[in-house]
């Protein structure tokens, strides 16, 4: 029986335990979208602290689609040396690294040219979306293609799409903010084309064997939104094109208040696992090692994310193989005098 510590294979990727740090946007680039001192330090303390899968931040596919001013981006060839940076430190602190290739569609506040499916706005905070035409169509999937080129050529692990929180893509699929009359609007068939054109584009740029993934808002908790039977419906039509993995979240599509507790989000992403038949991350509000341990001994997930608890705590990887007595596992060497209280002189 697996538990957090069994390391997990998809396709050509080894990760040696079943902790996943997921995207979480830090804003600490500028204009040029380009990695700077504090990514470094940043994601390489999680690897250090041993992690076994980090997923780099929503980065950027498109300029206009940067969520804010400050959001790091691979929608130039420039970017990918900083990129590369961030990978080879990564994996020299022992961690597997992704990234999720992005695009805020409605809710991006740069004040540039904001474009979702439909002219909705999100809230005051937002300027109202202009709706895309088939040009605008055509250029985003080819710019999601070159993301994936370049996260290639940055050596990156996997890749993950951002179809979730009600960004771009998830846009296109929740019927709560897709009115399209035309053949990327209506019926699921319709509005998960727009996702599905993005997956072959990347698939045209990210190899066969190294694993693709989609991140999703499997509820979006609004009377008439998508539900994890939704959800479910439209990446079974779309899974052959090669998708290998489903980042489980929620919300974010319209705004309101979400009711958080511990694990809020587990049983949407075992749903999405039964009903797909794909290995899911789930998580949400995850801190406690019995707990995380439990989802992964009781199959309700194949990995966990543990988002703000990593922020909290870079080590909770460590600490938790001590309180669970899992004394096989590898600590980073300048650390291993702490792992137990016997002091080795
Ligand atoms: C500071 C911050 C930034 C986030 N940015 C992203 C992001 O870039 N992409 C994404 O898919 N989710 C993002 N999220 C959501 C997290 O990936 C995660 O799903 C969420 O925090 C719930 O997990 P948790 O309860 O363990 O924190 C962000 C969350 C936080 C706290």
């Amino acid at each position: 029986m697996p538990d957090i510590f069994t390391p997990f294979n998809v396709k050509d990727l080894a990760i040696k335990n079943r902790v996943v740090m997921p995207a979480m946007c830090m804003y600490s680039s500028d204009e040029s979208g380009q990695v700077r001192d504090f990514h470094l330090l940043h994601y390489t303390t999680r690897a250090m602290g041993g992690t076994g899968l980090i997923i780099l931040e929503a980065t950027a596919v498109e300029k206009r689609g940067r969520i804010s001013q400050m959001d790091l981006g691979i929608w130039e060839d420039a970017q990918i040396q900083g990129l590369k940076g961030l990978v080879d430190e990564v994996h020299r602190d022992g961690a597997k690294i992704g990234i999720q290739l992005a695009h805020a569609g409605r809710k991006s506040d740069t004040a540039g040219d904001v474009i979702a499916p439909s002219p909705l706005l999100y809230n005051l905070k937002y300027s109202t979306p202009r709706e895309m035409n088939r040009e605008d169509i055509t250029t985003v999937i080819e710019a999601f293609g070159e993301g994936a080129r370049r996260a290639y050529e940055a050596g990156f692990d996997y890749v993950e799409i951002h179809a979730a929180h009600g960004y771009l893509i998830n846009e296109f699929l929740s019927p709560l903010t897709n009115e399209r009359k035309d053949d990327y609007g209506g019926g699921s068939g319709n509005r998960v084309r727009f996702l599905k054109e993005v997956v072959i584009k990347v698939r045209e740029q990210w190899p066969i064997e190294k694993p693709l993934g989609i991140r999703i808002s499997a509820y979006e908790y609004a009377a008439g939104g998508n539900t994890p039977e939704d959800i479910s419906f439209m990446i079974n039509l779309i899974k052959d094109e090669e998708v290998d993995l489903l980042n489980v979240s929620s919300g974010g599509v319209v705004d309101g208040p979400i009711e958080v507790f511990p694990g809020y989000q587990i049983r949407y992403g075992s749903e999405v696992k039964k009903k797909t038949n794909l290995p899911v991350v789930v998580g949400g509000l995850l801190e406690h090692h019995h707990m995380a341990n439990e989802i992964i001994r009781n199959s309700r997930g194949d990995l966990i994310y543990l988002g703000r608890e990593l922020l909290r705590n870079p080590y909770w990887v460590l600490q938790a193989s001590r309180k669970l007595g899992m004394e096989d596992v590898v600590w980073p060497r300048q650390y291993e005098r702490a792992k137990g209280n016997k002091l080795l002189r």
